[in-house]
C-alpha cells in the first residue's frame, strides 16, 4: 500500500475496514447529504492570497482558548461512539489530542465514560503533557441526569461544556434507516451504562428505524430554549459554549445571554440537510459577536489549508470530527497521532508560504472568494 501522505488517504482505508453498520454511521449526512458534501467543497469557493519575502524560518501555530495555550489551532469534535471504530475508542483520541497539546471534546453519547476518559491521560499529564477536555452537552428531559454529567465534568476536570442546540429531533440519515443501525451489543453508552437492548425498537414502517433516532427521542428534550440553556449556565462555573449555529441572528442571542463562546457548526451535515456550509456562515457569526467571544468552526475540514481559510474568516480554532473516527479505525491511537501530525504540518506549511508567522496574523486579508463564484 502507498504511503499515507493526506487525511483523504486515512479516509480512504478506514471506509476498507469499517462494517456497514459503522460506516453509515460515520459517513453519513442527513437526508440527500448536500450540506454534508457542501461543508468541505466550500473550502474550494475560498483562495488564499499569500505574502512573500517575510522570514518564515520560525513558524508559531499556537492559540489561546479559555486561558489555556495550545500548540496548534486543530481540536477534536465530539463523535459519539467511537468505540465502534476500534476498541480503544475515545481513549485513543483523547491520548493523542493531549500528546499533540490541542483541545478534546467527549460526547454525552460516548462508549468511554467521562471519568475513563479523564484518566486516560494520567500517564501522560505526569510526564509534562496537558490535557484539556471540554463536554459536550445533550440535555436530556430528565434535567436530574443532565445535572450528573455536569457534576461529573466538573468533578473530572474537564474545562467547559459545549452545549448542543441543533438537535432537538436527530436528523434524518438515510442509510442508517435503510439498514436500521444499531449500536453493537457489546457496547454501552458509557456514561449512562445504556445498552442496546434499553432502547425500544421502532413499530412502524416511517418510524425512524435509527437505534440511535429513537434514543433521541426517548430521552433528549425537544422542548429545549433559550431559557433552558441558561438553566445550565446557573448549575455551574464552567465556560459555557453553544455549539450549532449558523446565523447572525442566533449569535447575538449567544452574547446577549452572556454564554462563552459559539461553534459554528451544522453538525457534519447530519441534523437538517440544505443548510450552509460552516466555511460561508462563519464571516456573519463572526461580525455579528463583535470580538466579544470566541467563535470556533467545525464541519469540512480536511487540509491545513481549510484551517487557515477558518482563522482567516475569524476562527479562533477548528474541531475536525470525522477525520478523528476514520484514523481511529485505521490504527487507533497511532491513527490519530498520525492524523494530527499530516494536518497540522499541512497548516504550518499553509501559514509559511502565506508568510504568516502567528495565528494572529491571519486575518481575512489573506483570503478571497475564487472569481469563478462572484456573480
Ligand atoms: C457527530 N457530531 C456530534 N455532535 C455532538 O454535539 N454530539 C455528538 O454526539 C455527535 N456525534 C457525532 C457522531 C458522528 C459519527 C459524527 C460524524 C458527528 C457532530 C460533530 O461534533 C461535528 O460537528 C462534526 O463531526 C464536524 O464535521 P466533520 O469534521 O465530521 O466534517
Amino acid at each position: 500500500m502507498a504511503k499515507i501522505a493526506s487525511l483523504k488517504d486515512i479516509e480512504e482505508a478506514a471506509i476498507k475496514k469499517l462494517d456497514t453498520n459503522a460506516l453509515n454511521y460515520y459517513y453519513s449526512g442527513a437526508q440527500d447529504m448536500i450540506t454534508l458534501h457542501d461543508n468541505s467543497e466550500a473550502f474550494d469557493r475560498y483562495q488564499i492570497r499569500p505574502r512573500t519575502l517575510r522570514d518564515v524560518s520560525n513558524v508559531d501555530m499556537g492559540v489561546t482558548v479559555f486561558g489555556k495555550k495550545f500548540s496548534s489551532p486543530i481540536f477534536i469534535a465530539a463523535t459519539a461512539m467511537q468505540k465502534m471504530a476500534n476498541p480503544v475508542g475515545e481513549l485513543g483520541n483523547v491520548r493523542s489530542a493531549c500528546k499533540h497539546n490541542v483541545g478534546f471534546s467527549l460526547s454525552s453519547i460516548s462508549t468511554s465514560s467521562i471519568e475513563e476518559v479523564a484518566d486516560a491521560v494520567k500517564d501522560l499529564e505526569a510526564e509534562g503533557h496537558k490535557s484539556v477536555r471540554y463536554f459536550q452537552l445533550y440535555v436530556y428531559k430528565e434535567r436530574a441526569k443532565t445535572l450528573n454529567l455536569i457534576r461529573r465534568a466538573e468533578k473530572a476536570g474537564y474545562d467547559a461544556l459545549f452545549v448542543t442546540v441543533d438537535t432537538p429531533y436527530l436528523g434524518r440519515r438515510l442509510p442508517d434507516i435503510r439498514d436500521n443501525f444499531k449500536m453493537p451489543y457489546h457496547l454501552k453508552l458509557a456514561n449512562f451504562q445504556t445498552s442496546t437492548d434499553e432502547v425500544s425498537d421502532s413499530t412502524t414502517e416511517s418510524e425512524n428505524s435509527s437505534w440511535l433516532a429513537r434514543y433521541f427521542t426517548d430521552q433528549v428534550d425537544p422542548s429545549l430554549t433559550w431559557n433552558d440553556v441558561l438553566w445550565v449556565k446557573q448549575q455551574t462555573k464552567l465556560p459555557i459554549v453553544i455549539k450549532g449555529i449558523l446565523t447572525a441572528e442566533d449569535a447575538k442571542l449567544v452574547v446577549q445571554h452572556n454564554f462563552d463562546g459559539i461553534i459554528v457548526s451544522n453538525h457534519g451535515g447530519r441534523q437538517l440537510d440544505s443548510v450552509s456550509a460552516t466555511i460561508d456562515a462563519l464571516a456573519e457569526v463572526v461580525e455579528a459577536v463583535e470580538g466579544k467571544i470566541p467563535v470556533f468552526l467545525d464541519g469540512g475540514v480536511r487540509r491545513g489549508t481549510d484551517v487557515f481559510k477558518a482563522l482567516a474568516l475569524g476562527a479562533k480554532a477548528v474541531f475536525v470530527g470525522r477525520p478523528a473516527l476514520w484514523a481511529l479505525s485505521y490504527d487507533g491511537e497511532a491513527g490519530v497521532d498520525l492524523m494530527l501530525d499530516i494536518i497540522i504540518e499541512e497548516f504550518r506549511m499553509a501559514m509559511a508560504l502565506s508568510g504568516c508567522t502567528e495565528t494572529k496574523d491571519i486575518t481575512k486579508d489573506y483570503v478571497k472568494i475564487a472569481p469563478k463564484y462572484i456573480s
